[in-house]
């Protein structure tokens, strides 16, 4: 181990390790002053995780059961939630992911105690905002992590003030936040933006809380329904939401903050409404499973023309992924918390939009693309949520996919086979769609910019691996000293 002034080679990567804590009686106070150590390591192949690789083998049909690990997207306002409290706030099902590693460096980075669960208790993380010395989260977090943005309601509800980064565009579109803004400004927020930051104030004479009011979304947003839904829990007065997002994860929010004394009614409708309270208090709280991961695997298991158990899903929240699904052919048997794919029957192509939920989630809609390549006939897949959610597209065309472009609708002609190739990961999504592209290819194929998978797929390679998958990470072979400069 080395610091890094004192070392020039070009090839340096810096790790933060979190050491765990050694048991579990372990104080959030002595949690909060662990060790933590940062490595800097020199040109080591395979130790960028930014250069990871997958290298996938096609062929091999997935058999077995995969567990479905907690939602991520359902963990993220979870744990931004825990800033609305002074008590501990206990999430189990948490997915180890790296935006939930983000997340766990931008509540600690406000004063937030952040204890992570040890051995059996991994997937527990425990938040403590008990105070919070810098409501703010700064550009060099949010801008790995639009997400981010999900911790402006409750802090500026919480303290009477915040500032955040303003999280940019990114793969798959502009991304605005300016319904988050909007909402925030009805319940009385002073909101300013300067130098790449949100600023929102509540006026200190008004006892700095938030008053309550009725919000209509212009669009219906998930994050920006979240965002508010916690500034409301402690605005004074009623707060009457229309237009809202009806994702099972906005639900899931609702139920931790309901455990928390907060009065929500509606969520998982359009219409939500929320009687606010002074304080809220500590609560425990399971996270949903992750819909866009069964739906994946389900994708996997149909497409590899094998037999998968996904275990431990709610297929009540699946129910637009299976109808689509069942429309290609693919055959499923649904119990209580799992779905059974047998994909031993040919796929026909069928046309798919995505839209808010319950309809087809924009989540999966790269995945869908990668089956329609192999259905028999043609697929027109319109994406009416994100403007730029296509960049899966091209690398699949290079596999030997036969897909055209126009605007927000792709016309995918199917049972091109697939040939292996090296392709590049574009975005969470994307990245998935081509792991599954890649299992039915003929060939190794090499998926590039792998960390776009780890921020919202556990585990994926020793999950694919335990159904039969020939699947590897490599990181990239650097020689010792390679570009450096030459040393005197
Ligand atoms: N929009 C605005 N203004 C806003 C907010 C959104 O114009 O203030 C637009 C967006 O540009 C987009 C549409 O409204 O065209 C819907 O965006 P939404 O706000 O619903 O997306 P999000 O909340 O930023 C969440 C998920 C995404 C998922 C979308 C849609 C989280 C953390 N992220 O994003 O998940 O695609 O909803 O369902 O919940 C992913 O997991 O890979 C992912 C991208």
């Amino acid at each position: 181990m080395r610091s890094s002034s004192s070392d020039s080679l070009e090839l340096q990567t810096e790790l933060l390790l979190t050491i765990p804590r050694p048991t579990s009686s372990c104080s959030p106070l002595e949690y909060s002053q662990r060790p933590v150590c940062k490595i800097f390591i020199a040109g080591i192949s395979g130790t960028n995780l930014d250069m990871d690789k997958l290298v996938i083998r096609g062929g091999n049909p997935l058999l077995g059961t995969v567990r479905i690990s907690g939602a991520k997207n359902a963990a993220l306002p979870c744990m931004a939630a825990a800033l609305l409290t002074e008590e501990p706030v206990i999430l189990e099902n948490i997915p180890q992911v790296h935006d939930i590693e983000t997340t766990r460096k931008l509540l600690a980075a406000m004063g937030a105690e952040v204890e992570l669960g040890y051995g059996r208790a991994h997937h527990r993380t425990t938040i403590c905002a008990r105070t919070l010395a810098a409501p703010e989260a700064s550009y060099e977090l949010v801008k790995t992590m639009r997400a981010s943005t999900l911790v402006l309601g409750p802090l500026v509800a919480r303290c009477g003030h915040a500032r955040v980064s303003l999280p940019g565009g990114c793969a798959i579109g502009a991304r605005p936040i300016d319904l988050h803004i909007k909402g925030l400004e009805r319940l009385g927020a002073k909101i300013t933006q300067e130098h790449g930051y949100v600023e929102a104030v509540v006026d200190p004479l008004k006892g700095a809380r938030l008053r309550g009011a009725e919000v209509v979304f212009d669009r219906i947003t998930v994050t920006g329904t979240e965002d508010l839904l916690m500034a409301a829990t402690l605005a004074d007065g009623e707060t009457i939401m229309q237009n809202c997002a009806r994702e099972p994860e906005v639900n899931d929010l609702a139920a931790l903050l309901n455990a928390m004394g907060a009065k929500i009614q509606g969520a998982g409708t359009s219409t939500i409404r929320v009687k606010g309270v002074s304080k809220l208090h500590g609560a425990r709280h399971r996270i949903i499973p992750d819909r866009i991961e069964a739906g994946t695997f389900i994708v996997a298991g149909a497409l590899t023309g094998g037999d998968l158990n996904v275990a431990g899903c709610d297929p009540a929240h699946l129910t637009a992924i299976l109808q689509k699904l069942a429309e290609t052919g693919v055959k499923t048997a649904v119990k209580a918390d799992s779905v059974r794919v047998m994909g031993d029957q040919p796929h026909q192509a069928a046309d798919m939009n995505t839209e808010e939920y319950p309809g087809f989630p924009t989540d999966m809609q790269a995945q869908y693309m990668a089956l329609a390549t192999q259905a028999e006939g043609t697929s027109i897949i319109t994406e009416n949520i994100f403007e730029n959610r296509f960049m899966h597209a091209q690398e699949l065309v290079r596999m030997g996919a036969n897909i055209k472009i126009e605007g927000r609708r792709a016309i995918v002609r199917g049972g091109t086979p697939l040939s292996a190739a090296a392709v590049l990961a574009s975005d969470l999504r994307a990245s998935a769609s081509l792991v599954l592209a890649a299992l039915v290819a003929d060939g190794e194929t090499i998926i590039d910019r792998v960390y776009h998978l780890d921020r919202g797929y556990e585990h994926i390679e020793e999950k694919l691996k335990a159904v039969g998958a020939e699947i590897r990470r490599v990181g990239n072979i650097f020689p010792k000293r390679a570009a450096a400069p030459a040393q005197s």
